[in-house]
């Protein structure tokens, strides 16, 4: 990604996608200072591999404990993390944890939507918010001159199902009434943010990780993980001033809003 080794911050960091993705990065030497892999749930059964992957890389992966509905807890993890930045800020923020729920217009209950939309949304939004602070320092104390996702970005993980255009091809496939809105609505949020944050040089960006074989994906997904976490860090690397605000898939390619 660069020669000077950035700090970055991925949430939902226990399975599927984020722990390949903690995965990948510590084993890109050089690439990391420092990585918080943020877990709701960090000494229970879901999180052994972490742990292990933690131990091969003492100096790079640091777990802290967050659940992304839960303000106390994602301020209590901003909290930990501020004294380990350092002056240099947090240069990459990715909002990885998420929830899909299978259901149609028919049998969404109130739950079923206030839950999607508190982890696919309003957590994504509270975590944004409590390390504006550190992004900003982050892009202040880079040399780079344009936005990066080496100097200050958030980078929101989203789906192709959260896409107006899709939803038209792919509802009779697969309703997820509650995934595709939630997502669509934290597309604006991120588009809301990219336009809020340009002054700051903060990057906002939303990733479609392609349909991948995690729990979430189910065994049918058309990719395995590391082919999905390979394109989104290159993607990510290639990331500048033109992709703030964008819509993209792990190939680089731009979605449809
Ligand atoms: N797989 C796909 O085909 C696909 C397609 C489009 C988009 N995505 C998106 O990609 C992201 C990663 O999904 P995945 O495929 O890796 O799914 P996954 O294997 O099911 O993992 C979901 C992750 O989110 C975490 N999470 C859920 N609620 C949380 C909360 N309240 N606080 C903290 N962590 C929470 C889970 O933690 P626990 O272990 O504690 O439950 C787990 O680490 C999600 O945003 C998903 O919507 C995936």
């Amino acid at each position: 990604m660069s020669s000077k080794p950035i700090t970055v911050l991925i949430t939902g960091a226990n399975r599927g996608i984020g722990l390949e993705l903690v995965r990948q990065l510590a084993e890109d030497k050089g690439r990391v200072k420092k990585l918080f892999a943020c877990c709701r749930d960090p000494n229970g059964p879901k999180a052994e591999t972490l742990q292990t992957l933690a131990k091969q890389y003492p100096d790079i992966i640091v777990i802290v404990t967050m659940d992304v509905c839960e303000m106390n807890s994602i301020q209590e993890a901003a909290k930990a993390i501020a004294p380990l930045l350092g002056s240099e800020g947090l240069n990459l923020l990715v909002n990885n944890a998420g929830m899909a729920l299978e259901s149609s217009l028919q049998t969404t209950t109130t739950k079923d939507m206030q839950d999607s939309f508190n982890t696919n949304v309003i957590g994504p939004l509270n975590i944004m918010k409590e390390f504006l602070p550190h992004l900003r320092t982050a892009a202040k104390a880079s040399k780079i001159s344009g936005m990066s996702c080496n100097k200050a970005a958030v980078i929101n993980i989203s789906t192709m199902e959260g896409s107006m255009d899709v939803t038209k091809e792919t509802y009779s496939i697969a309703a997820i009434l509650p995934f595709r809105v939630s997502k669509a609505a934290l597309n604006m949020l991120t588009v809301c943010a990219a336009e809020e944050m340009k002054k700051d040089k903060i990057l906002f960006t939303v990733l479609h990780p392609g349909w991948v074989r995690t729990d979430t994906g189910g065994p049918e997904g058309e990719i395995d993980v590391q082919t999905s976490v390979k394109g989104m860090l290159k993607v990510m690397s290639t990331m500048k001033d033109k992709h703030n605000g964008a819509f993209l898939d792990y190939q680089g390619s731009a979605m449809p809003w």
